[in-house]
């Protein structure tokens, strides 16, 4: 008989892709997707820790799951993810209900551990940091969903402790993986229907393999003819390094989007975060990339109210926000995270980092509405990635990752299409098709 597993995934790709990657290796002892909790042999929660209460969130999903199988056979409850990390052994101590605790690094060592449950009964804990096994096994195993948009891990961890973050705790130690193991993976993709592949890691532009930079990569990848389009995420300015800078002159199918988050617009705050660059660091990157391609925008991760920001910080953040022209952006609240350096510092006021934030949000917001606005009567090329939920209509996204709806077809998914834009509202584009140009990408 199979067995059904269902698995919920939270925070970032990269636990996307994890999670996909735990499938196709549970696959291997019999386990079938289930979209339906309620009918799962094993529920896997993979987790994120990056903000607010994300541990109690955990527990409060397990208490829901144990009222529903109340009068049922138990599944087996599996916690992942970047809490399982930071908590290890503890949730096992918390919640009994819980069969397995297993970290980022050490899914590579998944069947194993149900086995093991399933034959012992015996809780089990896997929090060992071992990015080269993990790597090693689950590069045998491939991702088949047949995505237009796919994922690739190609460095997990983070060495630069900014002193709000909890990744460098929960992800380990920087590692990049081998090179010829990414490119096998990304022709796999490929041959299985991938047209957009999107190269992740924590600090995805630090990836470094013997000679072999993010840049050399890209190169590489490109030479995929069925790939059409390429993108990264996430990367810190200080690694954007010249060779890769470059990259956006030579490259035919790196994606004009460049996802570099900055925190804050102030130097003061940069500071006391250890983000270990500067505004004007910042704004050369920007400089650079716009003389070589004034089509290149920016997208960017926020903190606001980090513990010392003032109200002249926050207008530098303003004053940032306005003269790069951030798109399709991200801000949160700063959140203190167990076991990092900000974690004890003094918060500010509640209610003005609320204000703050609304702020920052209607100013993206408003970034995004003349963006999409001005894109009304234009034609924009779509990688065209489904059909709309209702089939009437398709749905794809340009290169600057906006989402487009328009009047596509089944046959046109994994095309690039040429769409007449006629409408648009703050996070979509709407519009018909006028003429196949993939030719003209392949
Ligand atoms: N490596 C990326 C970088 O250097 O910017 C960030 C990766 S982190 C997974 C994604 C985003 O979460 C960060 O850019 C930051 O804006 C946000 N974040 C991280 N820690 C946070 C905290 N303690 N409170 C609020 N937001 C946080
Ligand atoms: Fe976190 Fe990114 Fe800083 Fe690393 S570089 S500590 S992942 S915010
Ligand atoms: Fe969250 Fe871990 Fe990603 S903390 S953002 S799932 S690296």
């Amino acid at each position: 008989m199979t067995k059904k597993i269902f698995i919920k995934t939270f925070g970032c790709q990269m636990n996307e892709y994890d999670s996909n990657r735990i499938y196709d290796a549970v696959k291997k002892i019999g386990y079938e997707k289930t979209e339906n909790y309620k009918n799962a042999n094993c529920y896997l929660l993979n987790t994120c820790h990056i903000r607010d209460k994300a541990k109690e969130k955990v527990y409060h999903e397990i208490g829901r799951v144990k009222k529903v199988f109340r009068s049922k056979q138990k599944p087996l409850v599996i916690i992942a993810g970047c809490v399982a990390q930071a908590e290890n052994e503890e949730m096992l101590k918390r919640e009994p209900y819980i069969d397995l605790v297993i970290g980022p690094q050490s899914y590579h060592k998944i069947n194993d551990s149900i086995l093991n449950h399933i034959e012992k009964k015996k809780k089990i804990e896997e929090t060992e940091f071992d990015a080269i096994s993990k790597f090693k096994y689950l590069s045998k195993t491939k991702n088949k969903s047949g995505k237009v948009s796919s994922f690739l891990t190609i460095q997990e961890g983070c060495d630069k402790f900014c002193h709000f973050c909890v990744v460098p705790y929960t992800r380990g130690p920087e590692y990049s993986r081998p090179f010829s193991q990414i490119i096998d993976e990304a022709k796999y993709l490929a041959n299985n229907g991938a047209k957009e592949i999107i190269l992740l890691g924590q600090n995805v532009n630090a990836y470094s393999y013997e000679n072999y930079k993010l840049s050399n990569l890209i190169l590489e990848i490109e030479k995929l003819s069925s790939v059409k389009r390429i993108r990264y995420t996430t990367s810190h300015p200080r690694d954007m390094t010249e060779d890769l800078i470059e990259v956006y002159r030579s490259s035919e199918k790196l994606m004009p989007l460049v996802h570099l988050p900055v925190q804050s617009g102030s130097n003061k705050i940069l500071k006391l975060m250890n983000r270990k660059h500067t505004v004007s660091d910042y704004i050369k990157i920007f400089d650079k990339l716009n003389r070589i391609n004034s089509n290149i925008k920016f997208s960017s991760d926020f903190i606001i109210g980090y513990p010392g920001e003032e109200k002249n910080d926050f207008k530098d953040t303003l004053s940032l926000i306005e003269k790069i022209n951030f798109i399709n952006s991200f801000s949160f609240i700063f959140s203190p995270r167990p076991g990092t350096v900000a974690e004890n510092l003094d918060l500010i006021d509640k209610k003005i980092s609320t204000e703050r934030l609304e702020k920052i949000q209607n100013k993206l917001m408003q970034n995004q509405i003349k963006m999409n606005k001005f894109l009304e009567n234009k034609i924009v090329d779509v990688l065209v990635e489904n059909l709309t939920k209702d089939k009437t209509m398709a749905f794809g996204r340009t290169e600057h990752m906006t989402s487009v709806i328009f009047d596509g077809k089944k046959e046109d998914i994994g095309n690039i299409v040429q769409v007449k834009i006629n409408e648009s509202s703050k996070n979509s584009l709407f519009g018909k098709i006028i003429n196949n140009s993939n030719q003209k990408v392949a």
